[in-house]
């Protein structure tokens, strides 16, 4: 089934005939006690809010989180937001759309990324950081192919497939400036391994077939810990391959690197175990604060459909942002018919 209208480009009064996934679905109750369902559909330009009053309960077992579905409506703005009132609903098999329709991606090519990666690891220079970097990132296949889909987060900034690789890329080229131009004060080997693996274990902490969620490992354990558990067990299996090392790994090394994954949410209330007692960790902590930031706000700037130099309310920020001449370019290739 062809997908020709897509989400972003849905006006007030518009008919909507299109496929889309369901990315949240609940049963609600009306004011007048009447039973009504509030849905969240997506498709890759975008997401948009939904609802079905009438005829809910022949809705209820179809309308469910991860499906796609045939939709028949129209489109009406409601309190300031667009919003599909659904008429017909109806149920479609996987080998009936094409996957890639539905998800965001990142704007740039994940094979491409995950070279320029491999080209920061090739650069490292202590035998240790780097033998460790090659047995994460080229020995272990799960963990490239994962690498190359996964979004960095369900909402918050690069949540988009690729969206992790994008964010670590980004962040180590930032981290590989700013070790030249510090010099000595900072081991550019430890920067890395921070810009690789601080969120590595987001790869297991969310699902990403279809709707980004949190997994049964994310919920309980998390990306930090996550991340450090991986780091345990890789060393494990260097140690254990004769050659792959010079000696024993070094403790103190070990703990560098697992205190930077720890801390680089800086604070105990953002889920650091520990604040950045190492130039790195803070460093490391500071860039990847930067780098979401940046692109939480590109995008929220790209997806504004306000007219006018100034996009709607943003509520994470809490301002309106200042949109400049390539707000209104179309994104890139990848991201839109
Ligand atoms: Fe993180
Ligand atoms: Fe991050």
């Amino acid at each position: 089934m062809q997908k020709n209208q897509y989400i972003r480009d849905l006006k007030d009064k518009d008919t909507v005939q299109s496929p889309f996934l369901i990315k949240f679905s609940a049963t609600q109750v009306g004011k007048n006690g009447k039973p009504y369902m509030n849905l969240i559909f997506q498709d890759k330009s975008g997401e948009i809010e939904a609802r079905i009053w009438e005829d809910v309960s022949q809705h209820v077992g179809q309308a469910v989180k991860d499906s796609f579905v045939l939709v028949e409506g129209r489109c009406q703005m409601y309190q300031g937001r667009k919003q599909i009132v659904v008429n017909r609903l109806q149920i479609l098999r996987e080998d009936e759309i094409l996957p890639k329709d539905y998800l965001a991606e990142s704007e740039l090519d994940p094979d491409a990324l995950y070279s320029t990666l491999l080209g920061f690891v090739d650069s490292m220079s202590d035998p240790y950081y780097k033998a460790l970097a090659e047995a994460v990132l080229k020995d272990d296949k799960e963990i490239t192919d994962r690498v190359k889909r996964a979004p960095a987060a369900k909402s918050m900034h690069h949540a988009y497939k690729t969206g992790l690789l994008e964010h670590v890329v980004s962040i180590t080229g930032i981290l590989d400036s700013l070790s030249s131009h510090y010099g000595k004060y900072l081991d550019r080997d430890l920067l890395f391994l921070g810009g690789f693996f601080h969120d590595i274990g987001k790869i297991w902490e969310l699902s990403y077939d279809r709707t980004t969620d949190y997994t049964m490992e994310g919920k309980l354990i998390g990306h930090l810990v996550m991340g450090v558990e991986l780091v345990d067990k890789k060393i494990r299996e260097l140690e254990a391959q004769p050659g792959r090392l010079p000696g024993a790994f070094p403790e103190e090394k070990k703990l560098l690197v697992k205190h930077v994954i720890l801390a680089h949410h800086g604070q105990y209330e953002y889920g650091s175990p520990k604040r950045p007692k190492c130039l790195e960790a803070l460093v490391v902590h500071m860039v990847d604060d930067l780098d979401s930031k940046v692109n939480a706000i590109k995008t929220f700037i790209q997806a504004d459909q306000a007219p006018g130099r100034w996009t709607g309310l943003n509520r994470a920020y809490e301002r309106f942002f200042f949109k400049p001449d390539w707000a209104f370019e179309p994104k890139g290739e990848n991201n839109q018919e």
